[in-house]
């Protein structure tokens, strides 16, 4: 019956996107742990703390207050103003709440913004290294995403020249960046990311920031390019700041031509965006206070891992100004970072992301480590590592 089902079913070949192969690290690490082994998780790019205290008393008394219906497709009133005042607030730019659409994580953004923007065929520049799932979703939409290629001497980040340059090879429709990015954790500084967005306009394509970080810089205050430009499409989610990646919710805000497409693709996508994870989310504001708490705690990871890496021999990295990640170049230990991962984890049950995942060029001299962890958690890593490497 199986074989049978198999014969009549063909996947399609666009849904062929390639998985993530820190997957496999995270399946080694829990058979590891299944044995009895204790593995310190830097594979993971998610924060170990749960939500603010606020967003979870305010899901408690939803959920025994009674009905969760669908809500209006881009989110509930409420949550849409905050969200607005949140730019003010931290930018002081001014955003009107209709130009804010909720979404189901700033991963269904994405589609959503890819869908409301591009054609099938369609040229988007992403960096090299970066999120995979830009690429992979951009090509299962049948868009091109046009891999830029990040150097040292730009700082790890696309610059106007490196943009136009490709621009005039054949059109682009927009340059998708991020800013802290993942795996680096390298940010761009405002005037970096002002002129950019300024190449974008003048060519008179499209600007997409993801900007899911944010909150999470150490170096010097992220900008939003929404302060930059009302053409440019902003991302953000609760997943990284407010701690909420199980909750499923982030944002968008939309130049206002794309307000009533966005609101007729997620209406027929996804209806709504579920009404508990916004009611949290809203709530979760009240919470920054506790969450700067947990944004020191990164900090002080960030400190212990600049001092203690560079000792036991990851001496080239990339600026770690932002996020929970540190990308560090391993080629003098090895010249694939995926078997080197693989041996660090079985040796010293320490898990790391190799960065072939986020860059299929260059990705084998580099692993990337996230240090949302703990402080301990932190200190042990190193510790073993360095054993593992004298
Ligand atoms: C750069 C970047 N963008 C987007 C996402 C998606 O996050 P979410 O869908 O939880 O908002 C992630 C997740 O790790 C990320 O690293």
């Amino acid at each position: 019956m199986l074989d049978e089902a198999r014969r009549l079913i063909t996947p399609s070949l666009r849904s062929n996107v390639p998985a993530f192969m820190v997957m496999d690290v995270m399946a080694a690490a829990a058979r590891i742990e299944e044995e009895g082994g204790r593995v310190i998780h830097m594979e993971v790019g998610q924060p170990a703390v749960p939500a603010p205290t606020s967003a979870i008393a305010a899901a408690r008394a939803a959920l025994v207050s009674g009905r969760l219906g669908y809500t209006e497709t881009l989110g509930i009133a409420p949550l849409r103003a905050r969200i607005a005042r949140h730019y003010l607030e931290t930018y002081g730019t001014d955003v009107d709440p209709r130009r804010v659409a909720v979404t189901t994580g700033s991963s269904a953004a994405f589609t959503l913004a890819f869908l409301a923007l591009f054609e099938p065929g369609d040229r988007v520049a992403v960096a090299l290294p970066g999120y995979p799932p830009y690429r992979h979703v951009l090509s299962a939409l049948g868009c091109k995403p046009v891999m830029i290629e990040t150097v040292q001497a730009t700082r790890w980040a696309i610059t106007p020249e490196m943009l136009i340059a490709e621009h005039r090879k054949a059109p682009l429709k927009a340059p998708l960046v991020a800013s802290p990015a993942n795996p680096t954790g390298t940010m761009m500084p405002a005037q970096a990311l002002r002129d950019l967005v300024a190449a974008a306009e003048g060519e008179g394509i499209n600007f997409i920031s993801d900007e899911i970080y944010h909150g999470l810089d150490y170096a010097f205050p992220a900008e939003t390019a929404a302060k930059l430009s009302d053409t440019a499409v902003v991302i953000n989610s609760f997943s990284k700041f407010f701690c909420m990646t199980g909750w499923r919710i982030g944002w968008m805000v939309l130049p206002p031509a794309l307000i009533r497409s966005v609101d007729r693709l997620q209406g027929n996508l996804a209806i709504s965006v579920p009404a508990l994870s916004q009611i949290a989310a809203l709530a979760a504001f009240d919470g920054r206070a506790e969450m700067e708490g947990v944004k020191h705690g990164y900090e002080e990871n960030r400190r212990i891992l600049l001092a203690g890496l560079p000792k036991i021999g990851f001496d080239k990295i990339l600026p770690v100004d932002g996020a929970f990640y540190l990308y560090a170049d391993v080629s003098r230990f090895c010249s694939d970072s995926y078997e080197f991962a693989k041996h660090m984890l079985t040796q010293t049950h320490v898990a790391v992301t190799p960065g072939v995942d986020f860059d299929p060029l260059q990705g084998s001299r580099f692993i990337r480590l996230c240090y949302a962890g703990s402080r301990e958690e932190m200190q042990e890593a190193v510790e073993r590592m360095g054993r593992w490497l004298k």
